[in-house]
């Protein structure tokens, strides 16, 4: 039988701890914080911090028995080790230095961006070698060329400001939606339309960076529109700015990762990360990849917020293929870069 691998994720507001067989999901337990920090309209670190403390052991004992396996079973543990908030991060790898101490198992310290990208395994099986991959959430928009997600992801491109679920948030707060406001968006925008109001694609300009994404100079953008009905003593029709909002986040996200595909040769795209729930992201990027010969891979909305599964999920590959584990003494890095996949084990530079 193939290996059983515990992941476990804290590097934001999401306590994850997944189990992970091969490529076979076992258990994807998830603790969230984010009602604790709505009142803050984003997460407060201390916060988050506190909140992996009180549920990690709980979610980890939820996570065995949706899986009906006991502690003992587990053959290797994987955790985020970085990128992700300081305090948020050394929880979840404090505990998973004490269950490999405890277990005498091999512990793996892993990339949360590569994880995002790993998971697709559990929905799609392998991942074509390379692939593209679009991240975008609360705290990263990237654009990653993955000739193998265990040992070579290269940066292609990121944001230079906000991140795109970021955007979404703030937006929200401007048109008075709760926070996190990216479901919200996405929910009064079919009531919209998208094409009423222009707003500006960020780098979209001969002389800009291709594949980096800027977030930013929209938000402003719909603020000052807003502002201006607002002065104008009109209603602000919250469906159609959301509706415009998105198509020009949407817009530039699909065309720069098309693009990204089709100068690098490749022809299988994943998406993850919080915004892929987004229903027009999914859509135009559907129409977009069909009509340039890519095949889209988005796993199901729970997979693409942050779990613990989609960090087993990159263990249980990290084994497959013999990478070496990491030591006990693994240091946490807010932040780590992409291209360290794996974090501490020994003959790694
Ligand atoms: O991956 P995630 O759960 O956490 C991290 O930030 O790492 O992503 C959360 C982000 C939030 O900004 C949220 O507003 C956004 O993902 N989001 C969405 C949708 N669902 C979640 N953005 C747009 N449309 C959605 N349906
Ligand atoms: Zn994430």
């Amino acid at each position: 039988m193939e290996p059983l691998v515990l992941g476990i994720e804290t590097s934001c507001d999401e306590t994850g701890v997944g189990l992970v067989r091969g490529t076979t999901l076992l258990a994807d337990a998830v603790a969230s914080s984010v009602a604790e920090h709505a009142r803050f309209g984003g997460v407060v670190p201390e916060v988050a911090s506190r909140a992996h403390l009180e549920a990690m052991l709980p979610t980890v004992d939820r996570a065995l028995s949706e899986a009906g396996v006991r502690l003992a079973d587990v053959d290797g543990i994987a955790v985020t080790a970085g990128p992700g908030l300081a305090g948020a991060l050394l929880v979840g790898v404090a505990a998973a230095k004490a269950y490999a101490m405890a277990l005498d198992k091999p512990l793996y310290g892993v990339n949360h961006l590569a994880a995002h990208v790993a998971v697709d395994q559990l929905e799609h099986g392998p991942l074509p070698q390379p692939c593209l991959a679009l991240l975008v959430s609360g705290g990263h928009s990237s654009l990653l060329l993955v000739p193998d997600v265990t040992a070579d992801v290269q940066p292609l491109g990121a944001t230079i400001d906000d991140a795109a679920g970021e955007a979404f948030d703030k937006v929200a707060r401007v048109l008075g939606l709760p926070f996190p406001g990216g479901p919200h968006i996405d929910r009064v925008a079919r009531d919209g339309d998208p094409a009423a109001i222009d707003f500006p694609r960020g780098l979209t300009g001969p002389r800009d960076a291709v594949y980096d994404f800027s977030f930013s100079g929209l938000k402003t953008a719909v603020a000052r529109w807003v502002e201006a009905r607002e002065q104008a003593g009109e209603t602000v029709p919250v469906a159609t700015v959301a509706a415009a909002f998105q198509e020009a986040v949407v817009d530039v996200l699909t065309r720069k990762a098309v693009a990204a595909c089709r100068d690098h040769g490749v022809l299988d795209l994943v998406i993850g990360g919080g915004v892929a729930a987004n229903s027009r992201l999914r859509a135009v990027a559907e129409q977009r990849c069909a009509a340039a010969g890519i095949r889209l891979r988005v796993p199901r909305p729970k997979l693409c917020t942050d779990n613990g599964a989609m960090v087993a999920a990159l263990g249980a590959e990290l084994i497959a293929r013999d990478r070496p584990a990491s030591a006990l003494d693994l240091p946490t890095d807010p932040s780590l870069p992409i291209t360290e996949v794996l974090v501490g084990a020994p003959g790694l530079s």
